[in-house]
């Protein structure tokens, strides 16, 4: 019951009270239903809010004018970007330049004629970093009537990565085995010739010759290297692996990488942390430092320092060398460690594929980041006592 009340006020009388009473049941209940409706309500809006936000794949909305109506948290961090600095906008802004026309066609086929379709595309970070996503769209539907797009994306970027290493590998290791097969082949004739252009050199009668033959020898060692890089890429190559200390290895070669940066004016530090002992191939880790030191010299103008940093990381012995040069091209940055890839005159492209695969045989990952100010290669080796 809901009661009401009202004092009665008369001069010659004493006060009155009236009360006025009505069953208000009915009303209460209603009350109650509403309630408990809103709550179910709200109950499935944030249900549903958690799943959208929880979910791995990116989720999207737009409007028919391809402006943004709602966008998942798993997208803005991946993004990098805020909700208000996403809603609102256009789809497209966010879609990688290549990628625009064809993305525009879909969007079009979505909300003009109700297309359903999934396809690949690449959308572009806060810091200009590209993802590469698998993507399915379809148009939201209201009251028979498309109102907008929905689009549900999941990141493929490290998927593609690691079918690119895929190819990489597999070429790798078929011209491991061609250079197994021919590499001795070739060397031995060579070495022939060598021998007799050395005679030859020596002889007082030709030496109106011997820049000529110096210049022989000199591309004949050329050659041989190649050859020596080349053999190295072999899948099934014996390693010869013994208990080191890497810092050790990178001591002993230390005065002969100073000296190849001191003679193009270059400078290299080394900064050796504490670390335990690996099992490495003494030969292959000095080629392997060679190999990351030689390029970072390479990439720089004179003055410019390559530091060699040893240290430990959640158990993890690292090797890291970093330069400061102008940063690898991108076009070569996707195909790293691709043999013959080289973007120098007399550069042989055998260098990081030589690195991928000593790295390789021990059981290690190498990682590359680079920008204008310099390139840094990471070695991670696991100890395996
Ligand atoms: N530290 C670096 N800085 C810039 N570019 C690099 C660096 N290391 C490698 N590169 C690029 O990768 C290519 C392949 O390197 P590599 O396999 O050692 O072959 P090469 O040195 O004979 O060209 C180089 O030609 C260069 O374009
Ligand atoms: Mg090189």
């Amino acid at each position: 019951m809901e009661t009401k009340g009202t004092v009665l006020r008369h001069e010659s009388q004493n006060d009155k009270i009236i009360l006025f009473s009505r069953d208000i049941h009915e009303k209460m209940l209603a009350k109650k239903e509403l309630q408990e409706s809103q709550q179910k309500y709200k109950y499935q809006v944030d249900y549903l809010n958690t799943l959208i936000n929880t979910m791995n794949e990116f989720c999207i909305t737009y409007d028919k004018k391809t402006r943004i109506t709602f966008v998942n948290k798993r997208l803005l961090e991946a993004l990098g970007y805020t909700e208000e600095e996403m809603l609102g906008k256009s789809v497209l802004h966010f879609v990688s330049k290549d990628y625009i026309e064809p993305a525009l066609n879909q969007i079009n086929n979505r909300l003009y004629f109700g297309e359903v379709s999934s396809h690949e595309n690449a959308i572009v970070c806060k810091d200009g970093s590209v993802l590469l996503v698998r993507l399915k769209g379809s148009p939201i539907i209201k009251n028979d009537e498309i109102v907008g797009g929905l689009v549900l994306a999941e990141d493929i970027t490290q998927e593609r990565r690691i079918e690119k290493e895929m190819a990489r590998l597999v070429q790798l290791n078929t011209v491991g085995e061609i250079a197994a097969s021919i590499g001795h082949e070739i060397r031995n004739p060579m070495t022939t010739v060598q021998g007799f252009l050395q005679i030859m050199s020596q002889n007082e009668k030709l030496s109106d010759f011997r820049d000529h033959f110096e210049l022989m020898l000199e591309e004949l060692n050329r050659a041989n290297s190649i050859i020596t890089e080349f053999l190295a890429l072999a899948k099934d190559k014996v390693v010869d692996l013994q208990c080191w200390n890497l810092n050790k290895i990178i001591a002993a070669i230390a005065p002969l990488l100073k000296a190849d940066a001191m003679k193009e004016d270059k400078n290299i530090c080394f900064e050796l942390g504490d670390i335990p002992d690996l099992l490495l191939d003494e030969k292959e880790i000095r080629q392997l430092l060679l190999n990351l030191v030689r390029n970072g010299l390479e990439a720089m103008q004179e003055g410019g320092t390559v530091t060699v940093r040893t240290c430990l990381e959640e158990e993890k012995v690292m090797l890291v060398v970093v330069d400061e040069g102008e940063g690898i091209p991108s076009e070569i940055l996707d195909k790293i460690g691709t043999p013959f890839l080289s973007t120098k005159e007399k550069g042989t492209g055998l260098g990081l594929a030589v690195c991928h695969s000593i790295v390789t045989r021990h059981n290690g990952v190498i990682n590359v980041s680079t920008s204008s100010q310099g390139s840094k290669f990471v070695i991670c080796f696991t100890p395996s006592f």
